[in-house]
């Protein structure tokens, strides 16, 4: 049962209400009528103390749909934090008004640290270069769709996986599926982290690093582009040097497989071409929609009107 549970990181649920979350999805995607109106009279309250397009406008989008309402703010500039409050009086407010809160915040930890001042759920949206579960119940329910289930594949990840934090949360929920191998592509200075590293090992998961797109693209089954993100570096001339190390172009596309599933969690700069959104291989527009579907799956089972 997940009503009254708060998603900090992927490893909250577990495999199987995971899977529960994907088929009451899948259920809503193939069924507009489905849990509309279940959630009227509810509030959602979304706290954005970082910029956000998909992840805002997916989850104002799904409480919307199911028939709740929501309040919040997307500029922490125009709340009372920009008088000092503190996360911990922010949060006790929002849950004071509102039966879920989704907060996405600039700190590693805020979303935690929330959760254990708030009376209702907490959904992480994003935490620094931390975690995003579920931009990660978003790529999987994609992977799911695509490939026909989540197994026996090889995942590439490129980019910036140090500080990416869908690439954490997505790493750490695929080392829980049968048969996955991962392929990491970045520069030195952009490695994963020791934590997921330590986690992959443990969890017995086939990894290696490497450096080049061109050497991975044959053996991936699906490829996750992320963006070198300018607001995680400290210093202006090393988002500069390493910005443009990897652009998937029609050129790298042609050695990948026919099957590939493109992803991206957006939004993008230039890592992935104009040219390649029309490759029938491209799918991080249809991973945006999805993700709607699945947020609608994830508020109605915690606001407990799912029936599942
Ligand atoms: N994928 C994602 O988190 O996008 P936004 O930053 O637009 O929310």
């Amino acid at each position: 049962m997940l009503e009254g549970r708060s998603l900090i990181e992927p490893g909250n649920f577990s495999l199987e209400e995971t899977e529960g979350l994907f088929a009451l999805a899948e259920k809503i995607e193939n069924d507009d009528t489905f849990l509309r109106g279940s959630c009227g009279g509810k509030l959602l309250a979304t706290l954005f103390f970082e910029p956000s397009t998909r992840t805002r406008l997916s989850f104002e989008a799904a409480m919307l749909r199911l028939g709740g309402s929501c309040l919040g703010f997307a500029d922490p500039g125009s709340s009372s934090a920009a008088k000092g409050e503190s996360l911990a009086d922010t949060v006790r407010m929002a849950a004071s008004y509102a039966d879920a809160i989704v907060m996405r915040n600039p700190k590693e930890g805020a979303a935690l640290l929330a959760s254990r001042y708030s009376p209702v759920p907490v959904i992480n949206a994003g935490d620094g270069g931390h975690h995003h579960p579920t931009q990660t119940l978003t790529d999987l329910l994609t992977i799911r769709r695509l490939r026909g289930g989540v197994k026996d594949l090889v995942v590439g990840y490129c980019g910036d996986l140090k500080f990416g934090r869908t690439v954490h949360s997505l790493a750490k929920a695929l080392s829980r599926y049968e048969n996955i191998s991962m392929i990491f592509i970045s520069p030195e200075e952009l490695t994963p982290p020791e934590y997921i590293v330590r986690h992959l090992q443990k969890s017995n998961v086939e990894f290696r690093e490497i450096r080049s797109l061109e050497e991975a693209m044959p053996h991936l089954d699906v490829l996750y582009m992320t963006r070198v993100q300018r607001e995680r570096f400290f210093n202006e001339e090393d988002y500069i040097r390493l910005k443009d190390t990897y652009i998937l172009n029609e050129e790298k596309m042609a050695l990948g497989k026919k099957e590939l599933v493109v992803l991206h969690p957006l939004p993008r700069v230039n890592e992935i071409a104009v040219e390649v959104d029309d490759d029938p291989r491209a799918a991080y527009f249809k991973q945006a929609k999805y993700g709607m579907y699945v947020r609608m799956a994830l508020l109605s089972s915690i606001l407990g009107v799912s029936g599942a």
